[in-house]
């Protein structure tokens, strides 16, 4: 029974978010932490008969009681896009958000599992990640992009068009990063069903911008939340599964700092680069085993490649941005 705490508790995602942990049986205390508005989101949500105590922690000056003690915090503070917007346009606002709490987790919970879901992805983990390196606290195992989402979207969008294909028990790895030609699904691996040469196509197009349907219906509300809460719980769900009840085989698709995890030596000199998600499995320390990225298609090849030349630039961005103290 672990301490969670959830830094953006109020928003759109971090209210379902937390109401699904209130419902996991590994938490003993979850942590509300935002700006505004978290002490309301607590005393709601600690009414819900489960064992868990939930406790609500508003503004800056309360930051460091809301992390001690923490064994994971998952990060959805920050703004969310518009329609017109590519998740790099919140960079200038959310690198500072994720900076501040990256530093704040160094200080108070050094040894916290921390989950970004905050966007841009691609870069806010090199942020954490630098932030945690300056700070000399600094575990590989320890970070993750949470991206989720796209897994959970892949497998609705392909049972949508088969039906035959359950989403809820077939899982396909989502490779790159997370933001439009990022996402690489691999569909190449759904060995049990046939797929023409349009229907990957437009498949894998729809996986990549499925982020892109849901801001254009919220029409200027926001962008995912409630999806985003449920794919953000499951992998939470899962990280909990592995490092506190000890269950092994546990694996997520995740955005990691490729090298010091075990198993990344060959998607470190694949990609070249320092960041990269692939299927990852989980256990006790975090990262158990970076798994190898599977037998591509010469299509997913190619997208690969367009990942990695946009992904490059991504993480350079927040990189720079902690080295420069901007
Ligand atoms: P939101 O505006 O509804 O909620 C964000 C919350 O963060 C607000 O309650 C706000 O008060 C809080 N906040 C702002 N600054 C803070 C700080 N310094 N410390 C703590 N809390 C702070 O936004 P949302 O819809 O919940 O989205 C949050 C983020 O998640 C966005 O950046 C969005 O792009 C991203 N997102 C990521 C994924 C993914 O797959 N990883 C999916 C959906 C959304
Ligand atoms: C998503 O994939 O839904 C999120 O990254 C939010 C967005 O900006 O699309």
């Amino acid at each position: 029974m672990v301490k969670v705490v959830v830094c953006g508790a109020a928003g759109g995602i971090g209210q379902p978010l937390s109401l699904l942990l209130k419902q996991s049986e590994l938490i003993s205390h979850l942590a509300l932490y935002d700006i505004v508005n978290a002490a309301g989101v607590a005393a709601d949500l600690s009414h819900i008969n489960t064992a868990s105590k939930v406790t609500g922690h508003v503004g800056k000056d309360s930051l460091a009681e809301a992390l001690q003690g923490a064994h994971t915090v998952v990060i959805p503070a920050g703004v969310p896009r518009k329609p017109g917007m590519t998740r790099d346009d919140l960079f200038k606002v959310n690198a500072g958000i994720v900076r501040d709490l990256a530093e704040a987790c160094a200080q108070y919970c050094p040894r916290a599992f921390i989950l970004v879901i905050s966007n841009p992805v691609n870069s806010t983990v090199p942020i954490v990640c630098e932030v945690l390196k300056k700070a000399n606290v600094f575990d590989p195992k320890r970070v993750f992009g949470v991206t989720t989402l796209d897994v959970v979207r892949s497998s609705t969008f392909v049972h949508q068009i088969k039906p035959q294909f359950e989403p809820h028990v077939n899982r396909i790895t989502v490779i790159g990063g997370h933001s439009g030609a990022t996402i690489v699904p691999i569909l190449s691996q759904i060995k049990q069903l046939s797929f023409s040469a349009e229907e990957i196509k437009a498949l894998t197009q729809r996986i990549q911008f499925g982020g892109d349907e849901v801001v254009k219906a919220k029409d200027g509300a926001g962008s995912a939340t409630l999806s985003m809460a449920y794919a953000g719980a499951r992998f939470t769900n899962s990280l909990l599964e592995a490092s506190v009840r000890g269950t092994r085989g546990l694996i997520e698709s995740t955005y990691v700092h490729l090298a010091g995890n075990p198993g990344a030596e060959s998607n470190l000199r694949s990609t070249g680069l320092e960041y990269f998600a692939q299927d990852v499995e989980l256990g006790p320390e975090g990262v158990t085993n970076v798994q190898t990225l599977p037998n591509l298609s010469s299509e997913e090849q190619r997208l690969v490649q367009v990942a990695i030349g946009e992904l490059k630039g991504n993480i350079a961005k927040g990189i720079g941005f902690v080295a420069n103290g901007a």
